[in-house]
């Protein structure tokens, strides 16, 4: 094969240790691959070499320990390792400052490697990128080595697809769509990642259809809730219970799968549904296609804070209470379920506005990292819930983490207010838990519900 050898162990480099490159590199390593992970970040690499590891994955910083320990996977700041692997993996931030794509990681990424690039050596790009970079920015930097792409070396574009709080499982599972350079690109990554983790390849026909294969699924998503919100907003004023309308209309059969409305909620956050349809719908500005859908659905979906805290309101009003001088103790403050991960969390505007509102606000999340939440919300988290729901008038559960199952509303009702209203902004409570809240003498409100 022309960027693979046919023998021996495969060795891979994966550029950029965050979340993703650390996800890809521990399951690597657990897979028998010598990896060495390189980050510019010496302080993430001395906490990883020390095991210590803050993402929230479930599963990860055990198989990045257990890489560590076995010598597969080591971490470096030094990029001149990556002449001895067979595989770069490139997993750099990508984010997006006004729509408009920050790239300085990555074409620095891709500089550092040019200087150490080897004639033979695959390079998979992971990070998200607008259609077209692989082509005019990597390929073009990496030449930069003197090599020429697709001759000397194989370049491909892997979306990646992990979705957080499942990325391990996941990674061992899930398709893996390669848009390379030329078809020998192609049939090394196909083979790398089918001798490493067995994975099915779906072979897309150029980088650029991979690159929009990554950006269609998270536009596709962003544009689902955002209906799923919407139509939150409409069985509200209904009366009827947006659960019960998505579960049968769900059942409807369509295209290749079933209609698959997702669930409307406090908002949308993360680093990739927020940023990923600005990057496409830039990448289409540039080449003159308006793409409407896209303003569209973000602007639904970074209204739901606002709007949950309408509803806290309006419940808070029933009772007679007004909001500043009412206490709000929020459960939850990740973006999403059964994860600390605070980033671009709706959960921050929805307690900065119950705070501009006069609100007293207290936070409990106990898979959220204390120092971070003090750091971002200001405010310090409580240690338990019971600390958090005295006195509260109402509970506001904005992270539905499984963990909060043990958390007895109805046991605690004497520390609470006796009009305490529950807001559910995504634990989604069955009919009957929400009758034994009510019996309890608890009002219940949920986004559509
Ligand atoms: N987080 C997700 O769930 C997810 C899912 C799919 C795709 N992605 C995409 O994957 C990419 C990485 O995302 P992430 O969440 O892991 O980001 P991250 O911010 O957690 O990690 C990026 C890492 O790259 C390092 N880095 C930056 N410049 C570097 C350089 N020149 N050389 C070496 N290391 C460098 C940073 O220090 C950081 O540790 C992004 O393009 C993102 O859009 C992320």
């Amino acid at each position: 094969m022309k960027f693979l050898s046919d023998q021996g162990n495969t060795s891979a480099a994966v550029i950029g240790m965050g979340y993703v490159g650390s996800t890809v590199a521990a399951v690597l390593a657990g897979e028998g691959v010598d990896v060495v992970g390189i980050d510019v970040d010496p302080a993430l690499v001395a906490q990883l070499e020390q095991r210590r590891c803050w993402f929230s994955e479930p599963g990860l910083p055990e198989l990045l320990y257990s890489g560590l320990d076995s010598g597969r996977l080591r971490v470096t700041t030094d990029y001149d390792l990556v002449a001895d692997v067979d595989v770069v993996i490139i997993a750099v931030g990508t984010p997006v400052r006004d729509t408009e794509l920050v790239d300085v990681y990555l074409r620095s990424a891709c500089t550092e490697l040019a200087k150490r690039l080897r004639e033979g050596q695959l390079v998979i790009l992971k990070s998200t990128v607008p259609p077209g970079l692989s082509r005019n920015v990597v390929a073009p930097l990496l030449e930069g080595s003197g090599l020429k792409v697709g001759e000397d070396f194989g370049l491909v574009f892997c979306p990646e697809r992990l979705s957080e709080g499942q990325a391990l499982q996941e990674m061992r599972t899930f398709p893996i769509a390669v848009g390379g350079w030329c078809p020998d690109s192609v049939a090394a990554a196909a083979a790398f990642w089918q001798r490493t983790i067995g994975a099915e390849i779906i072979t897309c026909t150029s980088t650029e259809s991979a690159e929009v294969v990554k950006l269609a699924s998270n536009w596709w998503i962003d544009h689902n809730i955002a209906m799923a919100n919407e139509l939150a907003k409409l069985c509200a004023v209904l009366d009827v219970d947006v659960l019960e309308v998505i579960a049968a209309a769900n059942t409807m059969q369509k295209g290749t799968g079933n209609v698959n409305i997702l669930l409307p909620s406090v908002g949308v956050g993360g680093s990739c549904l927020t940023k990923d349809p600005w990057m496409v719908w830039r990448a289409a500005r540039d080449r003159d296609v308006e793409l409407n859908t896209i303003p569209v659905a973000r602007e639904v979906n970074d209204s739901m804070p606002a709007y949950t805290v309408d509803l806290i309101v309006e419940e808070l009003a029933r009772s007679g209470k007004r909001l500043d001088e009412a206490k709000i103790a929020v459960l939850g403050v990740s973006f999403k379920n059964n994860t600390g991960d605070l980033r671009a969390t709706p959960v921050l505007p929805v307690v900065n506005k119950l705070q501009q509102g006069g609100a007293e606000v207290t936070i409990y999340d106990p898979l959220a990292d204390s120092g971070e939440v003090k750091r971002i919300f200001g405010l310090a988290p409580s240690e338990t819930a019971r600390e958090a729901l005295s006195g509260a008038d109402c509970i506001a559960v904005l992270a539905g983490h499984d963990r909060f199952a043990e958390i007895d509303f109805v046991a605690l009702r004497e520390s609470v207010a006796p009009s305490c209203v529950i807001l559910d902004g995504r634990a989604y409570y069955s009919r009957e838990t929400i009758d034994r809240f009510r019996e309890h003498g608890f009002a219940y409100r949920g986004i559509g519900r």
